[in-house]
């Protein structure tokens, strides 16, 4: 892979800001366009992504926040006729450019998905599985793993006795959690989090929380999220979507006091969406 080296776009408040404080850009995107057929439903998107750190994303249904955290690990590619132009990096590399490992990259960028999507296996190999396709294949250290993330995913109490149990059995909440340990097992350097909470109740939701605040001194978290407290506790930073645009992006603090677009301020005071 070639890094890439352009030249880049007039950089945006948040830009400035986040470089200023010298924080390294771990994703990037650069005049980002989406397409489903004709329809566009990304316009010209340009973020920065800074490490050890939260970035939440909110905006009205529709305005293509989970078409976005797709295009960072590839997952769009999978929807037929789909188009994506424009440049999405990860540490200043093209992910667009042939031959990259899908696999290797949903690895180091792992997703948990708006609807929970366990495997049609047990509880233990939904959790294994990451490890084991990337070659761990030491039982001892696969236990260790899968009780590790199970734990780190505010799972493990509710489940510990049943392992072999199939995945599908667990309740909504339940699979949502299975999900995001099966995410931590392979150890991403990235996480990309569509609404992650969205069936859980209140203290697993706290949980998780937690964890995105101790994930964050390692890896940079983006979540989407339609819960506007969930993103102020959260989040460093604060992105606003409205139909297909990113409207403006900010420090949290700011975004919620004093944001610079009157859209931004009449959606987060509940004026639509
Ligand atoms: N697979 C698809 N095929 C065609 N159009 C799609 C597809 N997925 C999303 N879209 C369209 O793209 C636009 C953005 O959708 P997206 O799911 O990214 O929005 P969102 O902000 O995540 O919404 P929500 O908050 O409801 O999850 C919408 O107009 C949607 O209809
Ligand atoms: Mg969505």
């Amino acid at each position: 892979m070639d890094a890439i080296i352009d030249t880049p776009p007039a950089k945006t408040a948040c830009e400035k800001s986040m470089s200023e404080q010298g924080q390294t850009i771990r994703l990037a995107t650069r005049n980002l366009n989406f397409f489903y057929g004709r329809t566009q439903a990304l316009f010209n998107i340009n973020i920065n992504i800074p490490e050890k750190s939260v970035t939440a994303l909110i905006g009205p249904s529709g305005c293509g926040k989970s078409t976005f955290l797709r295009c960072f690990n590839r997952m769009n590619d999978e929807i037929p006729g789909t188009r994506l132009q424009g440049t999405v990096l990860f540490d200043n590399q093209d992910l667009y450019v042939r031959g990259i490992s899908l696999v290797d990259l949903r690895k180091r960028i792992g997703m948990v998905f708006q609807r929970a999507n366990p495997f049609a296996m047990s509880i233990f190999d939904n959790v294994a599985y990451g490890p084991r396709i990337h070659g761990e294949n030491n039982r001892y250290k696969i236990q260790e793993i899968v009780e590790r993330s199970l734990v780190r995913a505010a799972l493990w109490d509710e489940v510990k006795d049943n392992l072999k149990k199939s995945a599908l059995d667990l309740s909504g909440g339940q699979q949502q959690r299975l999900c995001i340990a099966r995410v931590l097992a392979v150890e991403p350097e990235v996480i990309l989090m569509d609404e992650p909470c969205s069936a859980l109740d209140p203290n697993s939701t706290f949980c998780i929380e937690e964890l995105m605040q101790d994930l964050k001194k390692t890896y940079s978290i983006v979540i989407v999220t339609h819960n506007m407290q969930q993103a102020a506790r959260v989040s460093d930073n604060t992105g606003f979507f409205l139909k297909g645009e990113l409207i403006e992006i900010d420090k949290t603090e700011k975004i919620f006091q004093g944001p610079e677009d009157q859209r931004t301020e009449d959606y987060i005071r509940g004026r639509f969406g």
